[in-house]
């Protein structure tokens, strides 16, 4: 498999930003049973893993736009890149102990990505796309799942927590999903889900109120391995809303008028 210069870039960044988290990670574990618990070392944790993306991806192209969660968004003198960085994706899972996060860097050029690179350092996957070259699991090439009815379909979603979503709405579009399905996940990290999509393992995910960082790599991902990503609506606008809507031809076709059907009366 053959790296561009760039997704070489992306790609050492996530993976050292990477080896960072998983030391902080280790801590998180000790830090687990005290009293105060891991909560400002995990926001140091991210910070700090933002910092080193930072680094190294402005150090190789210093005139590209950079958006990562944790900082000001830098807009770059190059008006055609933009880099999208969450630092930490899963933070509730690695604040918990769970080993499922993970480092999301994606590259946009005129408003489209291009390239995305996600990395989960606890089970040392290596998810890369690029733009017309395919998707991989560090060297296998990827390729959406096959099943073509939702009653064999696993379905990623994302479920609003404290403070954050529209319950209600969430709930009505779960109630019709989970009668259809054979299965309904909630892994708790939006990057994660896409590359799962990608990888086959789930049939389809759909999740609202997101950030531009949560998805931006998982979308090109999942294209590139052959896959159907849009916004809930099945529009093109997932960065500028948020929402998302993945799987294959016909699990995301399904998945769409499933999500949408109005309350029974
Ligand atoms: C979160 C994860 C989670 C999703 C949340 C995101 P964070 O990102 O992607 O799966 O449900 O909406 O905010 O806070 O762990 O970077
Ligand atoms: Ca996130
Ligand atoms: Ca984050």
């Amino acid at each position: 498999m053959a790296r561009s210069a760039l997704l070489n870039v992306m790609v050492q960044a996530a993976l050292k930003a990477g080896k960072s988290l998983s030391r902080d990670f280790g801590e998180v574990q000790n830090l687990q049973v005290s009293l105060k618990g891991p909560g400002d070392f995990v926001s140091q944790a991210d910070r700090k893993a933002e910092k080193i993306i930072q680094d190294e991806l402005m150090k190789s192209r210093p005139t590209y736009g950079f958006l990562g969660e944790e900082s000001e968004e830098i807009k770059g003198t190059d008006g055609a890149h933009r880099w999208i960085v969450d630092p930490l994706d899963g933070t509730t899972n690695f604040l918990h102990g769970i080993p499922i996060f993970g480092v999301s860097i994606a590259l946009e050029r005129n408003n489209e990505i291009v390239a995305g690179v996600i990395y989960n350092p606890a089970m040392d996957e290596l998810y890369t796309a690029e733009r017309g070259g395919g998707a991989f699991l560090n060297d296998r090439r990827l390729r959406v799942a096959s099943r073509r009815v939702l009653s064999d379909a696993v379905i990623g979603c994302g479920v609003p927590h404290l403070g954050r979503g529209n319950h209600g709405k969430f709930l009505l579009e779960l109630r019709h999903v989970m009668g259809e399905v054979a299965g309904v996940r909630r892994f708790g990290s939006a990057a994660l889900d896409l590359a799962y999509v990608a990888a086959g393992r789930l049939d389809g995910y759909w999740e609202n109120d997101l950030s531009a960082w949560d998805i931006a790599a998982g979308i090109i991902l999942v294209r590139e391995a052959g896959g159907y990503v849009s916004d809930f609506n099945g529009g093109t606008s997932i960065l500028e809303t948020g929402t998302v809507l993945a799987g294959n031809e016909h699990i995301h076709k399904a998945l769409l008028e499933v999500s949408h059907r109005p309350l029974p009366r």
